[in-house]
């Protein structure tokens, strides 16, 4: 089992512009069965954890529809409403709390952050992020939400060109967790 943050990002390292628009990612050329896409990451991932950002983008781009069939981790200080019938819960716990719920509910499948940069880097700090996955498009943004704001030391374990992706797959190998304790 392993905890993935898996994201597209701008090539100067923001995940969505300020005002939380993909529009510069969703119109990328990319083969969703391609190498490191989606599709066949996403038949590994047995929970889903997100911040609200992330969430209500969603909810807005789906228009209320909820395509995830996983049991997914919400962090929120606030009510948000739901869809009918999705395994959704919405927390703000510890995530080293979230961490064992969401291993516990996924089996022998993996986990996914679906971000933003900053929830990973919050499980990052706990010691609990093994790989990062990023899929650079060919755009800079110059500011926005971005990528994982923390300190990290990762491996290159694979890259892939699909179409107009640069992709990249990372193991964190020092933490926040390793960084606190030397
Ligand atoms: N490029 C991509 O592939 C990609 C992937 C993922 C996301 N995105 C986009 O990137 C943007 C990310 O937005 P973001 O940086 O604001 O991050 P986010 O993680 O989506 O949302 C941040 C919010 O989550 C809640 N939160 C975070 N940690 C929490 C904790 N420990 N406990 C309780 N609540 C917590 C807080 O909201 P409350 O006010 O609700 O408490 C916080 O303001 C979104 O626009 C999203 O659509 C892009």
């Amino acid at each position: 089992m392993a905890t993935h943050f898996y994201t597209a990002s701008s090539l100067d390292g923001f995940i969505a512009t300020e005002q939380h628009s993909l529009d510069w990612l969703l119109t990328q050329d990319i083969d969703q069965d391609g190498p490191m896409a989606y599709g066949e990451f996403e038949k590994s991932i047995g929970a889903l954890a997100m911040g609200s950002s992330t969430y209500e983008w969603v909810m807005r781009h789906e228009e209320g529809r909820w395509g995830y069939t996983q049991p997914t981790w919400v962090f929120t200080h606030r009510e948000l409403d739901l869809p009918e019938g999705a395994e959704i819960r919405l927390t703000q716990d510890d995530v080293r709390a979230v961490h064992a719920e969401m291993v516990a509910a996924a089996g022998e499948k993996d986990l996914w952050i679906v971000g933003g940069g900053d929830l990973a880097g919050q499980f990052a700090d706990a010691g609990l992020l093994d790989e990062v996955w990023v899929q650079y498009a060919p755009v800079t943004l110059g500011s926005g939400a971005p990528l994982l704001p923390r300190r990290l030391d990762l491996e290159l374990l694979e890259v892939a060109r699909n179409r107009s992706f640069l992709c990249g797959r990372y193991r964190v190998v020092r933490d926040g967790a390793d960084l606190a304790n030397p």
